[in-house]
């Protein structure tokens, strides 16, 4: 491991804390999957497996609360009001603040797990995918992402994404410009 049983210890003491009971299952269910995929495809496992770990230790905080952090870390003001985004960068931030990690591509890998972005790192690409297909999500379409996980992982990123703009579309839900840069990338073609 490359990270030590310290600050293991204190990140799991957090999460334990800090996740409702499903949440946590979700972390350490993604942590497995993105050692797996770490395991297939020769990327560094301890790296996937300590990004999946934090992706989403902020996932439960309220929003007034995220808020106050996003102003804290000054952090772009679009992700006020919106968890569903502001949990990936508010980790990331904590990470290299309060836990001194300076991998920036263990970083990226938390910051991006929620929108994807374009030219994904193979690090970015595993925690973003592990956290779409851990056995525990069930939603239209994932066995097919599941399967091409493990064959195409660009493939399943660009199912995932098509999967998340089809389905904030039809909500009429902001759709964060990462999301759209990260699917034109991977298709060559403007949406
Ligand atoms: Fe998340
Ligand atoms: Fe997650």
């Amino acid at each position: 491991m490359i990270y030590d049983q310290e600050l293991m210890t204190r990140l799991e003491e957090f999460l334990k804390e800090n996740l409702k009971d499903h949440r946590l299952e979700h972390t350490y269910a993604v942590a497995e999957e993105a050692v797996k995929l770490a395991e297939h495809y020769g990327a560094d496992k301890d790296k996937a497996y300590l990004a999946a770990m934090f992706h989403d230790m902020y996932r439960n905080l309220p929003n007034n609360v995220m808020n106050m952090y996003i102003r804290h870390f000054k952090l772009p003001e679009r992700y006020c009001n919106n968890s569903n985004l502001a949990h990936s960068k508010l980790a990331a931030s904590v990470m290299a603040n309060n836990y001194d990690i300076d991998d920036q591509e263990l970083i990226d890998a938390v910051s991006y797990h929620t929108t994807g972005r374009a030219d994904m790192s193979l690090l970015e690409k595993i925690v973003f995918i592990a956290d779409a297909i851990e056995p525990g999500r069930s939603y239209p379409g994932v066995n097919r992402i599941r399967t091409a996980a493990y064959e195409d992982i660009n493939r399943a990123c660009m199912l995932s994404l098509e999967g998340t703009v089809n389905f904030l579309r039809s909500k009429d839900a902001y759709i964060d410009p990462d999301t759209i840069e990260a699917l034109e990338y991977l298709k060559g073609a403007k949406l």
